[in-house]
């Protein structure tokens, strides 16, 4: 991946002191941030459509055996990792492409008193990332792959770390038809760092990296029904006192409706799947 792609995605998700904002948020909201508790959090620290909801679910679709070690490719700020860690007991692993994120998600995993049980680090999933081959037996992937172009080395590189019967767990947004979306989403402020294929592309890329497809599911309708009632609740109460707009800058509102509008009108697709090593 060049580096002028590497450090616009930083300067996209991590244009403000993430951690900084985080915290100064929950002081506002009378939070105290020596006595951080995981359902402080939990509004804003899982990014992508359904939030904590569509972590717990893509955790009971992936049927984690007690112990089974993960690896979370673009974790965020960390909030699924600790979910996998706490409620599902996965010793988990995340990394992401953006520091501010890496920092982010270190700082309140050690406010939570949970570094035991999950650690991150900063890393671009389309190279080699710093582990050994065949260690995890199980690859998460929520809402990364629309800003990773090069999928085919994304989903290599998830065969290479996968144990032989290990398993990859996604929870994904792809292209439903050719027809342009609007932006900005929360992926992209503008085309350039948004890389959304079809289905037979994105299958293709899956199959290339020696991965055989177990399950594939459109919850398209899910997605759509969640942002519905996400901006009906902020129409009828205004913005919640936390939710996302603690991690986004600006323009939640237009970005969650040129979601909404481009999987209603079949432009855009959210998938779950479960894929095994060939
Ligand atoms: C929409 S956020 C989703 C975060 C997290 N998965 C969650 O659901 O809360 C997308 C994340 O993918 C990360 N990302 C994008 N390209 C990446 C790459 N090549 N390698 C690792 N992370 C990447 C971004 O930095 C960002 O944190």
């Amino acid at each position: 991946m060049n580096e002028v792609y590497k450090a616009k995605i930083n300067e996209h998700y991590g244009k403000v002191s993430i951690l900084d904002s985080i915290l100064e948020k929950l002081k506002i909201n009378k939070i105290d941030p020596d006595n951080l508790t995981r359902k402080d959090l939990e509004t804003f620290e899982d990014f992508h459509i359904g939030g904590k909801l569509a972590t717990h679910h893509l955790a009971e679709f992936a049927n984690f055996p007690k112990g089974a070690k993960v690896l979370d490719i673009g974790c965020g700020i960390g909030g699924p990792a600790r979910t996998l860690a706490e409620d599902y007991g996965c010793k988990v692993v995340g990394v992401d492409l953006t520091e501010a994120y890496v920092h982010a998600a270190t700082q309140l995993t050690s406010m939570l008193r949970m570094e035991d049980k999950v650690s991150f680090s900063q890393g671009d999933a389309t190279g080699t990332l710093p582990f050994e081959s065949k260690e995890f037996d199980y690859v998460w992937l929520q809402h990364v792959t629309m800003n990773i172009e090069d999928k085919k080395n994304l989903f290599k590189e998830v065969h290479r770390l996968l144990k032989d019967d290990g398993k990859l767990v996604f929870y994904e947004i792809i292209k439903g038809n050719d027809q342009p979306i609007a932006y900005p989403v929360f992926w992209s402020p503008t085309d350039e760092l948004s890389f959304l294929v079809n289905k037979n592309s994105y299958k293709s890329a899956l199959e290339d990296a020696g991965l055989v497809e177990q399950v594939w599911e459109d919850k398209s309708q899910f997605a759509s029904d969640w942002f519905q009632k996400m901006l009906d609740n902020m129409k009828a109460s205004g913005p919640p006192k936390l939710g996302l707009k603690v991690i986004i800058a600006d323009d939640v509102p237009i970005k969650a409706k040129n979601i909404l509008d481009g999987i209603n009108e079949g432009k855009l697709q959210v998938v779950r799947a479960i894929y095994t090593v060939k």
